[in-house]
């Protein structure tokens, strides 16, 4: 690795959810403040950065097998560091990962975001003689920028890893929240999204008051500069009428729900530990409804837990149906170790799971597209985020036919679709 600062040179990528995402984004600014300038080069780059996931089998291979060639890219940068965080490295351990991955130099996993400068600090004082702080060469955010207000989970979903990799619940203060989306508003960003596990969860204190998930995105969403508030992803159990009433007294909260039901089945909601029926999730979903006029709803559906038969399944395609779903994520079950549904045996087989899969697809597609379709003639607000495109407050994006400069907002008639993007013109008005 070069020891002169103002050379050095970051590659960044995050696998896996918007939190990963944030934590990488997070430890690269660390990253920047040492010196390290951001580059889209893997092969510039004096050092790599690797957010993993393990929510899901999949999701984690993937970010291991990537980690795997990067081996080629240390023959090539022996001088090179290699960084591998997040909730794979979290569950793997440093030890074994440097063991299947000698290339890799430092692992740091998700519980160690916080920790992270003074990880990195020690890092680099072995590796480096000690070197000026630079200001940051990242930019912290785009048009579009996350603010993580909690780590880690309280819930105890019996298929889901998150709790033991990421720990228990802890929530950042208001102050320092809103210190960040201050210092992100004013480098540009204009929509954020509140980013935790069980996000509306979050709670602590302004201004010497108690202040609940609600209030939060009440005063993030009067920092100056911000268009846009969203929050991803609270959990059904604690969406109550104060945070609908919240997002339906700031105008700036967007009135889009992603509420993950998982299943639509009482049975396997049971054996998940949601704590939630079918019924009372769509008791949930239409007080949202009733409270929000115009609220767009999407969710996460687990196909494939153990023992879920086709009448189970059948009841998660229904519940997209009956809830009014536009979009939806949709995850074949993997058993995840450590978790009290990895002593279930796995017995949906491998190639049922993918017929679930293409099934809840189609009928995603099909919501999707009659949605979208609905909102021909209609007008829309569009945050602009790339000349002449950006995204519609339910989170689907939008062609606009000028080329609109990034950072506003505008209204725009919905002419049509291209897949799940919409296609608009700025309507001509009367001066
Ligand atoms: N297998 C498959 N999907 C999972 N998820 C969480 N744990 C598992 C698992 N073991 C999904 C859930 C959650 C999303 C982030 O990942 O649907 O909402
Ligand atoms: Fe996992 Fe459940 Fe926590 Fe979500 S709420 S992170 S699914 S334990």
């Amino acid at each position: 690795m070069k020891t002169h600062p103002a050379g050095r040179k970051l590659f960044a990528h995050a696998f896996g959810c918007q939190m990963s995402a944030a934590d990488v984004a997070e430890m690269s600014g660390a990253l920047a403040k040492r010196g390290f300038a951001l580059t889209s080069e893997l092969d510039e780059a004096d050092a790599v950065l690797v957010g993993t996931c393990t929510v899901r089998d999949h999701a984690e291979h993937r970010a291991l097998s990537y980690i795997g060639r990067l081996r080629e890219w240390k023959t090539s940068h022996p001088e090179g560091a290699i960084i591998v965080a997040g909730c794979a490295a979290e569950r793997i351990g440093g030890g074994e990962l440097k063991r299947r991955f000698p290339h890799v130099d430092l692992v740091a996993g998700s519980k160690s975001v916080e920790s992270f400068p003074s990880i990195v600090d020690s890092f680099l004082s072995k590796r480096a003689p000690a070197e000026p702080k630079t200001s940051p060469a990242v930019s912290a955010s785009g048009i579009s920028a996350t603010l993580t207000i909690m780590r880690g989970c309280d819930a105890a979903c019996s298929y889901c890893i998150v709790p033991s990799v990421r720990g228990p619940e802890s929530h950042r203060p208001a102050g320092e929240i809103l210190g960040e989306a201050r210092l992100k508003a004013e480098a540009g960003a204009r929509e954020f999204t509140l980013l935790g596990q069980a996000v509306n969860g979050w709670h602590g204190a302004f201004e010497g008051r108690p202040a609940g998930f609600g209030d939060l995105l009440g005063l993030v969403a009067s920092v100056p500069g911000v268009e846009r508030v969203r929050f991803m992803s609270p959990h059904p159990l604690r969406f109550d009428e104060t945070v609908a009433r919240a997002m339906a007294e700031h105008p700036k909260v967007v009135p889009a729900l992603h509420l993950p039901a998982q299943s639509g089945s009482d049975r396997i909601l049971a054996l998940m530990r949601r704590g939630y029926d079918r019924a009372s999730y769509l008791a949930t979903v239409a007080m949202a409804r009733r409270l929000l006029p115009g609220l767009t709803v999407t969710t996460d559906i687990l196909l494939g837990f153990p023992t879920e038969t086709e009448a189970d399944f059948a009841d998660s395609l229904s519940l997209l149906s009956e809830m009014g779903a536009v979009s939806a994520f949709c995850f074949k079950y993997s058993p995840r170790q450590g978790t009290p549904s990895s002593l279930l045996c796995d017995d949906v087989p491998r190639e049922v799971k993918e017929e679930r899969l293409v099934l809840l697809h189609a009928l995603v597609a099909e919501l999707s597209a009659a949605y979208l379709d609905s909102l021909v003639g209609r007008e829309v607000s569009v945050l602009v985020d790339e000349p002449g495109t950006g995204r519609a407050a339910d989170g689907f994006r939008v062609r606009l036919d000028e080329p609109v400069l990034p950072g506003r907002v505008v209204s725009a008639v919905v002419s049509g679709r291209a897949g799940n993007i919409l296609m608009a013109h700025i309507p001509r008005r009367k001066a």
